[in-house]
């Protein structure tokens, strides 16, 4: 697992092939205003993620994905690890994402990245993610439902 590398990328093609394979029942994201990063393991693909950083109060990360094969080896945890950095690197104060209720795997990688569920709607778990250490009072604050 050590072996596989995570690069920020300015290659969308690369990045909407990726998104094809992973989200096959989506509608195509426009990662052109994104920051993507891309997974490699010798040079070759096997997963990525994208990371919206305007039009919300934090950013919002799209998408992370996961070639099939490379499944079960917790390389999500990793990929929502490097958005938190650009993030913070940014200055911004929290990330935001959300993801299907049915869709374990992300809802525990994400748990594992030191997101937190703040609110559910329509099948849809939205969770975000203080980018430095707030003590308890402040980390429950009014600022998730911002979102
Ligand atoms: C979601 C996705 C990125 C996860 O890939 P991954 O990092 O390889 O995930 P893993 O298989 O290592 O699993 C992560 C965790 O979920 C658990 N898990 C995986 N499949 C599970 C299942 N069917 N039931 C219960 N737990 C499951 C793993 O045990 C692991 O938990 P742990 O670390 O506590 O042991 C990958 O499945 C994918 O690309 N799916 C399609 C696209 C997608 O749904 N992206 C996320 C939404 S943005």
């Amino acid at each position: 697992m050590t072996k596989i590398t995570i690069r920020q990328t300015e290659h969308i093609d690369e990045i909407a092939l990726l998104d094809k394979v992973c989200f096959p029942d989506d509608l195509p994201e426009d990662f052109s205003t994104q920051m993507c990063w891309l997974a490699t393991y010798q040079g070759e693909p096997v997963g990525f993620t994208a990371m919206r950083l305007e039009g919300h109060p934090a950013p919002s990360i799209t998408r992370m994905g996961v070639l099939p094969e490379w499944r079960g080896f917790r390389l999500q945890r990793r990929l929502a690890a490097v958005c938190v950095k650009a993030a913070t690197a940014h200055g911004f104060e929290a990330v935001y994402t959300y993801v299907s209720v049915y869709n374990t795997a992300s809802l525990r990688s994400l748990i594992h990245a030191g997101f937190m569920p703040y609110a559910c709607e329509q099948g849809w778990m939205q969770l975000g993610r203080w980018t430095k250490h707030k003590p308890i009072a402040e980390r429950h604050a009014k600022f998730w439902p911002q979102f």
